[in-house]
């Protein structure tokens, strides 16, 4: 009987392959992680300081888009036909289709656009009667990049807001320094690709890569001695994110999954984003720089006009360098060394793309009046941070101390126009 049942399991997977759940999968796609408002900060939000309001009296936002359709869906079927041709038996590869069209391509999912709805209107909830019920563009400001899923998310959320007759500016990507940053940046790009190279490099060389490839080879089925490539790896974890979110579907691509792959595509996926956006280099903080200068502005420009705030809908490359700026990633954060178990380098991380910058991630700041004095408060992705650069550990910031800590940034999107880094020399 023991003896049998051993066989029957052997069948369904390789030796030493732990089976995976659908729900734990949702919660580990790396940034095709879909936004649950996962609260990680089981106390709650902390009571403003007594000289304060008891509601925000303006708010900052910046947010990245919703979940979305892959940008090149034909890649998906093409990815099905080359693991059949390496030998994969897997009948459900010969009939794989990706359930978007062409014309779908990066637009924003159902999905993307409850995770904004919902955003908006829980952060309308937050800010009290008549915020957002009270609109008026010359008071209350919505800005998305050009990119047409960010500006979906934008109207998403205002609709979730209940914002009646909404206006979004749509920033073109020649001008926009505050949020498309990285873009047509040589010299950041030679850089960083360099050393994202350099670290897939050597990780992939590692037994925990090559085991995590050997237990997806055998998933596969493939023959002995044949494996699949390193992006039709990693390709592979994309393709089931996708069959997640866009059909619930576990039965194809996530079927080649365990943890440990898992596990170790959200790791490639994390060295890649720290390299190129993280905190890795001071060229991705300079970059902040204008975006902050129109932060401070923003909120500067509440002071007795009643200017309400600004709510910027964007893209990860851009939240990821704002939370290394203020502080919530530092250097040292990847996890990086020899010897660990997938499972113990998720664990021991804290830059984890599932966590801090799923679909539809946010940093939202709420300013409270104090007295004649400004407090920010912080929130990631709805949790509330106490560990802000500058801000002495206090969850409420005090306006000036935050200000003092970008300062440096604020001179430098005075001082010289960034296009004067990106230039190769
Ligand atoms: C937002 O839009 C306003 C109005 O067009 C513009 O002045 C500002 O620079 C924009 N901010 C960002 C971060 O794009
Ligand atoms: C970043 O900006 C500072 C000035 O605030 C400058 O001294 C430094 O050289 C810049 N770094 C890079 C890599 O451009």
């Amino acid at each position: 009987m023991f003896i049998l049942l051993a066989v029957a399991v052997g069948l369904l997977l390789p030796s030493g392959v732990k089976s995976i759940d659908t729900e734990w999968l949702l919660s580990n796609l790396g940034t095709k992680t879909p936004y649950d408002q996962r609260k990680w900060d089981a106390d709650g939000d902390s009571d403003p300081p007594k000289a304060c309001l008891s509601t925000p009296s303006h708010i900052e936002v910046l947010a990245r888009h919703g979940a979305r359709h892959t940008g090149k869906p034909s890649s998906m079927d093409d990815l099905a036909t080359a693991l059949t041709a390496l030998g994969s038996p897997l009948p459900w590869l010969d009939d794989y289709k990706y359930s978007g069209g062409e014309v779908d391509a990066n637009m924003l999912l159902p999905l993307g656009v409850s995770e904004h709805a919902s955003l908006g209107s829980r952060v309308k909830d937050r800010m009290g009667v008549g915020f957002f019920e009270e609109y008026n563009p010359n008071l209350l400001r919505f800005n998305s990049t050009s990119i047409a899923r960010a500006g979906q998310s934008a109207t998403s959320f205002l609709q979730g807001a209940g914002v009646q007759s909404p206006f979004v500016v749509m920033v073109p990507v020649e001008e926009d320094w505050g949020m498309r940053f990285y873009d047509s940046c040589d010299a950041w790009d030679l850089q960083t690709n360099a050393a994202v190279d350099e670290v897939v490099n050597t990780y992939v060389a590692t037994n925990e890569f090559q085991s995590a490839l050997k237990q997806f080879n055998s998933l596969l089925k493939l023959p002995s001695g044949i494996k699949a490539s390193f992006s039709q790896f990693t390709s592979s974890f994309e393709a089931c994110a996708y069959d997640l979110i866009l059909s619930d579907d576990d039965s194809k691509f996530c079927s080649l999954m365990s943890e440990e792959i898992v596990q170790v595509n959200q790791y490639i996926t994390d060295l890649k984003k720290f390299y190129q956006y993280g905190p890795a280099f001071e060229t991705s903080r300079n970059f902040t720089a204008h975006l902050f200068k129109d932060l401070v502005e923003s909120i500067e420009m509440g002071e007795g006009g009643g200017f309400k705030g600004t709510l910027r809908f964007a893209h990860a490359e851009t939240v990821i360098p704002i939370l290394s700026a203020i502080g919530v990633f530092d250097a040292d954060m990847l996890g990086e060394g020899g010897g660990l178990s997938p499972e113990k380098r998720d664990e021991e991380r804290v830059f984890k793309s599932q966590k801090f910058f799923p679909f539809a991630a946010n940093v939202v700041i709420e300013v409270y009046e104090c007295d004649g004095d400004k407090r920010l408060k912080f929130l990631v992705n709805e949790n509330e941070i106490s560990s802000v650069r500058g801000c002495g550990g206090e969850v409420y910031c005090r306006f000036g101390d935050f200000k003092a800590s970008v300062k440096d940034l604020l001179e430098l999107a005075d001082e010289f126009s960034l296009l004067e880094i990106c230039k190769v020399v």
